[in-house]
C-alpha cells in the first residue's frame, strides 16, 4: 500500500515511521510512504501557503492553489483516494481503517492555522476527523489514521500480535486479560483462566468482554447489530 502525506511540517513523521510495526512494515515492502511539504508549491515568492479569508474574520486559511499543485505532482493522485484531515469531517472508527487498508493508495492531506478555503472540497473523496477535540493541525490524525491502517494490512503484525482479537464479539470491547504472576498485591487473576478449562474460558471472556462494553460503550452494542 502507498501512503502520500501532504504536510507543513514533515519533520512531525520522523519518528513514526522508523519504529516497531510501521518500521517493519515499509522494510518489507507493505508500506510505501512519502511525506510531500506543499510548501515547495507555493506560488508567492515568500513561499506564503496562507492567506486571509474574504469576508474579515480571525486567523489565515491555506490557500487550494498550493496543495492542488502538490497532488497533482504526486504519481497516481488521479486514483488515489484524497483525504481531508479536519475536526468537521466525518468520524474515522476501525471500518473506516478497514476500508483504507484496502486500497491500493491514499492521500493525507494535513492541514493547519484556522482552516482551509473550501474550494478544495472539490478536490478531494473524502474528509475525515479523528474525534470531537479540536487539534493544531492533521498530523497527528494523519499518524493515528496510517497506524490503524496498516496493522490491518496482510502480514503486517506478526503472529504475537495478530489483531484477531481486536474485537472479539464484532463491536464489543475487549476482555480483561492477565499474565504471570498469578497474584500481585493481593490481586488474583481469575480462578477460570487458570482452570484449563477452554470452553468455560471463553464463555467468560464473551460475558466479559459484553459487560465491560455495556458499562463504558453502550452505543458500540447498538452499532455492532447493524454490522457493515
Ligand atoms: Cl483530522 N484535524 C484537526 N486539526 N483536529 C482534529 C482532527 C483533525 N480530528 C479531530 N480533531
Amino acid at each position: 500500500m502507498r501512503v502520500t502525506i501532504l504536510s507543513l511540517f514533515p519533520e512531525m513523521f520522523n519518528g513514526i515511521f522508523t519504529e516497531s510495526i510501521l518500521k517493519r512494515a515499509i522494510q518489507k515492502d507493505i508500506l510505501k510512504v512519502d511525506v510531500v511539504n506543499f510548501r515547495d508549491f507555493s506560488t508567492d515568492k515568500h513561499r506564503h501557503v496562507d492567506d486571509y479569508a474574504f469576508g474579515g474574520g480571525p486567523g489565515m486559511l491555506l490557500s487550494v492553489e498550493p496543495i492542488v499543485k502538490a497532488l497533482e505532482s504526486i504519481e497516481g493522485f488521479d486514483s488515489a483516494w484524497k483525504v481531508l484531515l479536519t475536526p468537521q469531517g466525518i468520524p474515522f472508527n476501525q471500518n473506516t481503517a478497514k476500508q483504507y487498508a484496502n486500497k491500493e493508495h491514499i492521500i493525507l492531506i494535513c492541514g493547519h492555522y484556522e482552516g482551509f478555503d473550501d474550494r478544495i472540497r472539490y478536490f478531494i473523496d473524502e474528509e475525515i476527523s479523528i474525534g470531537d477535540y479540536v487539534l493544531t493541525g492533521g498530523e497527528i490524525a494523519a499518524m493515528a489514521i496510517v497506524d490503524s491502517v496498516v496493522r490491518l494490512l496482510p502480514d503486517a503484525l506478526g503472529k504475537k500480535e495478530s489483531f484477531e482479537n481486536d474485537s472479539f464479539y464484532e463491536g464489543a470491547l475487549e476482555y480483561p486479560q492477565y499474565t504471570r504472576p498469578q497474584e500481585f498485591m493481593g490481586y488474583k487473576v481469575p480462578d477460570v483462566l487458570l482452570s484449563g478449562n477452554h470452553q468455560e474460558i471463553e464463555k467468560w471472556r464473551k460475558e466479559q468482554a459484553e459487560k465491560r462494553t455495556m458499562e463504558r460503550r453502550p452505543d458500540l452494542l447498538v452499532k455492532s447489530d447493524k454490522k457493515d
